[in-house]
């Protein structure tokens, strides 16, 4: 009973009583109770090493490397949380789950016991995991623990509920290196009828109270995509949602928790999750009065319900979670690990992105053979690796009224076909890429007037269209089959080695009248489950064909899609200091090795500023580098540059792709700054942008004091663009570079510099 009033509210408690329980556990636990401690290596059956179970106190413990997941079955039989975050000692006790008590008739136990994952019912007012409507009415629906396995470093829990035969398996997997946490949850229908699931979330992240909490999301529009926001989090609910039937570039769904505002990157306590789902979904964070946090995402319960017939299930997304005791720059850095090693196709072994070159900034949709050829000599010439034909090459598509839907290869525009321009792209030294938005169709093209009951649509309802265009309700069978055919003979019958494939547009009258009505709904998850599976299936039979998920910009970034997809594209916006802004936001959440960045004209077509090309080279090269610029426009000069710079971004690709990103200066708010350094896996280089919007009354660039760097090892600084502070060494040891700093010069308007370090051998 004692033990029991102590951890009435779990480890969670206020730290003194915390460090009480921890104390009183520890003096009980060593003579008397030591069987049910499994840090003290008496009882636990383990599997493996990283999930242990103790099956005295029906405790489960995940160990990573630097992070613990503790979480136990308490007395009611519900799944409950104990600890996220550092990770713990081997001997640190973990006592057994108590569910929470209450304090009135209004804060029911079950509100207040932090739960993995609860239904609705037995009085929920919480989020649910799961909520159902029986054919007979019941809507009341309480999970209990049954069982569990632990097999290649997943254990899986079967929770069922207290009377019916709803079982629910809850996946958890931590990443062996990053220990991000991969959850998920199956729920199966093992009644006699069918049923009618109205909410599912995949997983809930709880965190213990802490009265500075302070929350970190991403919002944008077109061409401003990616904003860091922060708000304290006080008891109530900030809901982040996509409602749009794809992602979203209105919130992304990634967020991060920091206890405290820290005012240094790399410093804190940070929790951090992001989910794999390309369709509409709603991430909650909910406080309570004790300060408490519980993040539960899915699918959004807006305008969903999804019909299980007995013997059937359904699939959650994943939702990821991390923690980062190195503040919010060890969190981003985890994640962009954890993409490039464990999402991205190939992973670990992925291949770097190629310098490629995009034609669509330069000619619009007035593509044709001979000005394609042009354009790909010069850019071959600048040592570019991949060149892309983007909009306009099919159907009859002049402009973006008509087209879209008819994917045979514009007779005008190339009277042979694609070949003889990818032979000529081929025979430059380049692979060639195309252009494709395999998902939507014009009221103007062959295929919507053969087949307009094709695209999402309520009967006898308008069809709101956006940039001309309606989209394909790929749930269904035949669209899905249409869409994977033309995309698997244009990948067979041409040499296409990479799709830049595109969507550019949000649902609307998302109805399916082909489908029972009680079955319309489910073509959120149906469409998104025949994305995935289209892309997978092109992926398998055409192996060396890369794919960039892009959707007027970032409106497409998340954790599923990058599965699918080697790369994304981050924003149309392509003027190089508002990119700063946006490549910032979006390596919050996404590595810059999947960041593809354009090189494009100036002044901007999107703001009219003029920036050098230098400037413009060096916003684009901290990240997967293309040009996007018409080079029919360039000088000698010009050409000569962009080879130089070409040249440079070749020797740190691997840095800036795959190494260890650190925010010096981030460009947010006024900041007349912007740095980034990039530390090679392997710690020989390192690559530094340093960016100055204007001088502000002589006063000289900030002193960089550089980041992850060996502190013993010797680095030679190399200036490769713009200029060192007279007087500046170049050649010091890491904890010179790291404390002394750098000083560099940098003065005017829009300016910029790249340097390297190179770590000097032991000899
Ligand atoms: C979208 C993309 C652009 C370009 C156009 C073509 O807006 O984001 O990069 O491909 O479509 O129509």
């Amino acid at each position: 009973m004692r033990e029991r009033s102590f951890f009435q509210s779990g480890v969670f408690g206020p730290p003194q009583h915390r460090r009480l329980g921890i104390f009183l556990a520890v003096a009980f636990c060593v003579p008397v109770i030591a069987p049910r401690c499994p840090a003290l290596g008496q009882s636990a059956s383990t599997e493996s090493e990283r999930i242990q179970y103790d099956d005295t106190t029906h405790t489960f413990r995940m160990d990573g490397a630097g992070v613990s997941y503790v979480f136990g079955v308490n007395q009611n039989g519900e799944l409950q949380s104990l600890y996220w975050g550092k990770r713990l000692r081997p001997a640190d006790p973990m006592p057994p789950a108590r569910a929470d008590g209450g304090t009135s008739a209004f804060d029911l136990p079950v509100n207040a016991t932090p739960q993995e994952f609860a239904g609705w019912g037995g009085g929920l007012v919480v989020v649910p995991n799961l909520k159902i409507t029986f054919p007979d009415g019941n809507r009341d629906l309480v999970l209990h623990y049954v069982s569990h396995t632990i097999q290649n470093n997943t254990l899986t829990i079967t929770l069922k509920d207290i009377s019916r035969d709803v079982a629910v398996d809850l996946t958890y997997k931590m990443d062996e290196e990053t220990d991000i946490l991969a959850r998920s949850a199956r729920i199966e229908n093992r009644t006699q009828l069918p049923f009618t699931i109205e909410d599912v979330f995949a997983a809930t992240w709880n965190l213990g109270p802490s009265n500075d909490y302070q929350l970190r999301y991403l919002t944008g529009r077109w061409a401003g995509e990616w904003n860091l926001q922060q708000t304290a989090l006080h008891p109530g609910k900030v809901v982040l949602e996509s409602r749009r039937g794809s992602t979203g570039d209105e919130v992304n769904p990634w967020f991060a928790i920091e206890r405290s505002s820290q005012p240094d990157q790399d410093v804190g306590d940070v929790w951090f999750g992001a989910l794999g789902w390309s369709g509409s979904w709603q991430i909650n964070v909910e406080t309570d009065w004790q300060n408490r946090v519980r993040i539960t995402g899915g699918n959004t319960p807006f305008d969903f319900s999804y019909v299980l017939a007995p013997g059937q299930s359904l699939e959650t997304p994943r939702f990821y979670g991390g923690y980062s005791n190195t503040g919010i720059g060890g969190a981003s850095r985890l994640l962009h690990r954890f993409e490039l090693d464990s999402i991205v196709p190939g992973a670990p072994h992925r291949r770097l992105r190629p310098v490629l070159y995009n034609s669509w900034e330069a000619t619009g949709f007035d593509v044709n053979e001979a000005g394609q050829e042009a354009l790909a000599e010069k850019a071959a010439s600048i040592g570019v690796e991949r060149f892309v034909m983007d909009d306009g090459w099919f159907g009859e598509r002049k402009d973006d009224h008509a087209g879209l839907g008819d994917w045979y290869v514009n007779p005008q525009k190339f009277p042979q076909g694609l070949k003889p321009l990818i032979d000529k792209v081929h025979s430059l030294g380049m692979d060639f890429g195309l252009w494709v938005e395999p998902e939507m169709v014009n009221p103007n093209s062959d295929l919507y007037r053969k087949h307009p009951d094709w695209v999402l649509n309520f009967a006898d309802r308008p069809r709101t269209e956006g940039r001309h265009q309606l989209v394909l309700n790929l749930a269904r069978d035949d669209v899905r089959a249409y869409v994977y055919g033309f995309l698997d003979k244009l990948l067979s019958e041409n040499d296409i080695s990479f799709l830049k494939w595109d969507y550019n547009r949000n649902w609307s009258e998302p109805g399916w009248p082909a489908a029972p009505v009680e079955k319309q709904k489910e073509v959120y998850v149906k469409y998104v489950h025949n994305l995935y599976s289209i892309l997978a299936d092109l992926r398998e039979k055409h192996q060396h064909v890369e794919i960039e998920s892009c959707s007027g910009g970032g409106a497409r970034v998340d954790l599923g899609i990058l599965r699918l997809t080697d790369e994304a594209w981050p924003s149309d916006n392509t003027d190089p200091f508002d990119r700063l802004g946006i490549q910032d936001g979006f390596t919050y959440a996404y590595a810059p090795g999947v960041m593809m960045a354009w090189v494009t004209d100036s002044p901007s077509g999107m703001n009219g500023r003029s920036t050098s090309l230098v400037y413009r080279f060096l916003s684009s090269m901290q990240g997967g580098l293309g040009i996007g610029a018409n080079l029919n426009k360039w000088t000698t000069e010009d050409f000569a540059a962009a080879k130089r710079l070409v040249g440079e971004y070749k020797a740190v690709r691997t840095t800036v792709q795959d190494g260890a990103l650190y925010r010096l200066i981030s460009p947010v708010g006024e900041s007349e700054y912007s740095v980034t350094e990039s530390v090679a896996r392997d710690g020989h280089q390192a690559a530094i942008f340093a960016f100055l919007h204007s001088s502000q009354k002589g006063q000289p660039y900030p002193q960089l004091y550089l980041r992850g760097l060996d502190p013993n090892a010797v680095y030679s600084l190399h200036a490769h663009e713009g200029k060192l502070a007279d007087g500046a060494v170049q050649r010091a040891s890491g904890d010179y570079w790291m404390h002394h700093g750098v000083s560099i010069s940098l003065r005017g308007d829009f300016q910029a510099a790249f340097f390297t370090l190179e770590r000097e051998e032991a000899q």
